[in-house]
């Protein structure tokens, strides 16, 4: 199947059903049916078999779902089962956040390096990485292969370092800078903004009547 055929919603779903999958997988758990799995993720078990038909519905045969092969299947989809080589730019709070959370790895996302345009940064260690200037950007991308780089400069400044990622063919940008870039179709954008989730938390108190 070709995958622009798959909706948004139910590629921003499958994450989630990854994570439980692995958390049940941790304890143990060898299936479970689509009712169970709605019991537990508190999404309807029709949900749960819609958005897995998109896939061939993962052969639930009898009694539910092998959490195994489903969790690897699933992994397979998200291209988790290919190691992401990443680059940090912006080596302040955030991406120093970033490259100390050390789950990345463990799904296969490896920070290969790490640029700032601050000199008082330069050589100084993220987690293994050094700081290099951004003079270094794209010969290093070309020559480690890196898949993904990751945004975490200011808005003014981030669509210019988007058109040099463009030029030195990266795949995909994780961008964090809170502006839209405007970059070629065949380039993966994953726009993250924290205030976004914020707003929304928002919306629910204003919106709940406390009982
Ligand atoms: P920060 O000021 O601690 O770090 C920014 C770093 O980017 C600095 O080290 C700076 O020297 C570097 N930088 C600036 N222009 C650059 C360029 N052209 N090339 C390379 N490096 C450059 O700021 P912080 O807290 O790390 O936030 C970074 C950006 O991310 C901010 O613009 C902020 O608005 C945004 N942000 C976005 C969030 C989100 O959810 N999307 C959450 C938090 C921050």
């Amino acid at each position: 199947m070709d995958d622009r055929d798959i909706s948004q919603a139910v590629i921003s779903r499958l994450p989630r059903y990854y994570r439980y999958l692995g958390d049940l997988k941790d304890d143990g758990i060898e299936r479970i049916s689509s009712q169970e799995l709605s019991e537990l993720m508190k999404v309807t078990a029709s949900q749960i078999r819609q958005d897995f038909n998109n896939f061939g519905g993962f052969g639930q045969q009898g009694y539910g779902y092998n959490v195994e092969y489903l969790y690897n299947e699933i992994a397979k989809i998200l291209g988790l089962n290919e190691k992401h080589n990443l680059v940090i730019i912006g080596a302040g709070n955030l991406g120093k956040a970033l490259a100390n959370y050390v789950n990345f790895e463990r799904r296969g996302f490896i920070i290969r390096g790490a640029f700032d345009k601050n000199p008082a940064l330069y050589g100084k260690e993220l987690r293994g990485v050094t700081v290099q200037p951004m003079d270094n950007m794209e010969k290093f991308i070309t020559e480690h292969n890196i898949d993904i780089a990751v945004l975490t400069i200011p808005k003014d400044e981030a669509v210019k370092v988007a058109e040099r990622l463009v030029a030195c063919n990266i795949k995909a940008i994780w961008n964090f800078a809170h502006v839209d870039l405007n970059v070629p179709d065949d380039i993966v954008v994953e726009n993250v903004h924290l205030s976004d989730s914020l707003m929304k938390l928002s919306y629910g108190i204003a919106n709940t009547q406390r009982r």
